[in-house]
């Protein structure tokens, strides 16, 4: 007889605490990394100061900022034999994420730390693919249109070096600090579906790449980063201002989920949407297409009036996104170039205090099987 527990949970551990964490917090409509809230960091913060932060649990000061902003930008730079090996793998027809994943992983094979335990090592290795991470994004950008890799300047942000490294120009100012704050906004979300997914791979006391191997597969679903993408794809398919109620109603009625609303923990909004809503409507109407904005708004209180649901993080990052000219498909790839910072803090602290991940499944299959041969089948 199988065992039998109370009950098991197969609705996504929902309301389960899993583990205590220092990282982020959720606290009813406010997010803070280690105590700052979101509010706070994007208005004052840089991306390198909120992967200092995420790491260290505490500002930097401004010897130890200017290190990790040097670490970073100079980390961006590609190994030309690894670009060389990546240059074999298709784009065609590939989604950028799940090449994303296969660069990440063949990184590690060009990394002599990869393997090992010390603290100093596993540092280097999360500086490296932090600052790579990116680059991979942009290196695959440019492969897909035939052109050559864009080497990074030492001497600029992530933000600056990474749209540089896409177009091959020089970013405006206005993109860099919008591009900057969006990295921060997506840095780190307690223990969403990819964080979860590196605590519970690295608590096999499995090495760094592979944990954020397996953070880059959890992202790239619909329900959790790919919704980004979705959303805009959503919003071409509608076309036009005035069919965007109407459509949503429809979906709305066929029972279909609005991709970039809804949220585990939310329920009173996501203080990340808050932000991102009047960045993409100030872009949008600069870059002389507020039409998307305003879909986005008309969307946005049709699902509420309809549902009650709110928007979340992905919802207006894609208008954000779309008003800079950044291709559709690697919107969730810039997910992950900027969650890659919180995955290695969840990381470290999952090494700090490990025990193996191994819950129970209560069994709900047939029981006392007799095998027989196959001409008796
Ligand atoms: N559109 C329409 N209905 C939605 C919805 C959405 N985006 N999100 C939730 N709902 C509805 C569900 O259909 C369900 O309705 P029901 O009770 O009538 O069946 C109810 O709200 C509860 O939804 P549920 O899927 O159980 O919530 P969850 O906590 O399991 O899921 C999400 C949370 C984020 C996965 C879910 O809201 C979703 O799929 N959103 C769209 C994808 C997305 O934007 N993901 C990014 C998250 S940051």
């Amino acid at each position: 007889m199988a065992e039998t527990y109370a009950g098991a949970i197969d609705r996504g551990l929902e309301g389960v605490v899993a583990c205590t964490t220092g990282v982020s917090s959720i606290v009813d409509a406010t997010l803070c990394y280690r105590g700052f809230t979101i509010e706070d960091l994007a208005a004052n913060s840089s991306f390198e100061e909120i992967v200092f932060l995420l790491w260290n649990d505490r500002l930097p000061n401004s010897d130890e900022l200017k290190t990790y902003e040097t670490k970073l930008s100079e980390g961006m730079a590609l190994n030309l034999e690894l670009i060389n090996v990546l240059k074999s793998l298709p784009t065609k027809d590939v989604h950028p994420m799940a090449w994303l994943r296969t660069a990440t992983s063949l990184l590690a094979l060009y990394d002599d730390k990869a393997q090992s335990t010390d603290d100093a090592d596993r540092k280097e290795v999360a500086m490296k693919l932090t600052a790579q991470m990116g680059s991979l994004v942009a290196l695959f950008e440019r492969l897909r249109q035939g052109k050559d890799f864009v080497a990074p300047k030492a001497d600029k942000s992530m933000a600056w070096n990474f749209l540089y490294m896409i177009s091959g120009e020089e970013p405006q100012d206005e993109f860099v600090k919008v591009f900057d704050t969006c990295l921060i906004l997506h840095a780190d979300h307690e223990l969403n579906c990819s964080a979860f997914s590196a605590r519970v791979t690295s608590s096999s006391l499995s090495d760094i790449y592979s944990s954020v191997v397996s953070a880059i597969g959890a992202l790239k679903g619909p329900l959790h980063g790919g919704a980004n993408e979705q959303v805009m794809i959503m919003l071409k398919s509608i076309g036009s201002v005035e069919a965007a109620g109407e459509w949503i109603k429809t979906a709305l009625a066929n029972k279909e989920k609005i991709m970039g609303f809804g949220h585990r923990v939310y329920k009173n909004g996501d203080p990340r949407a808050k932000i991102l809503r009047g960045m993409s409507k100030e872009l949008n109407e600069k870059a002389g297409s507020p039409q998307w904005y305003e879909m986005s708004k008309v969307i946005d209180d049709t699902v509420q009036s309809e549902k009650g649901l709110l928007p979340n993080v992905d919802f207006y990052s894609a208008t954000v996104y779309n008003s800079m000219g950044i291709p559709t498909d690697i919107y969730t790839p810039i997910f992950a170039m900027s969650r890659v910072s919180g995955w290695l803090a969840h990381i470290f602290e999952q090494f700090a205090n490990n025990r193996i991940y191994r819950p129970r499944g209560e069994w709900s299959g047939k029981e006392n099987q007799k095998w027989m041969p196959v001409s008796d089948r």
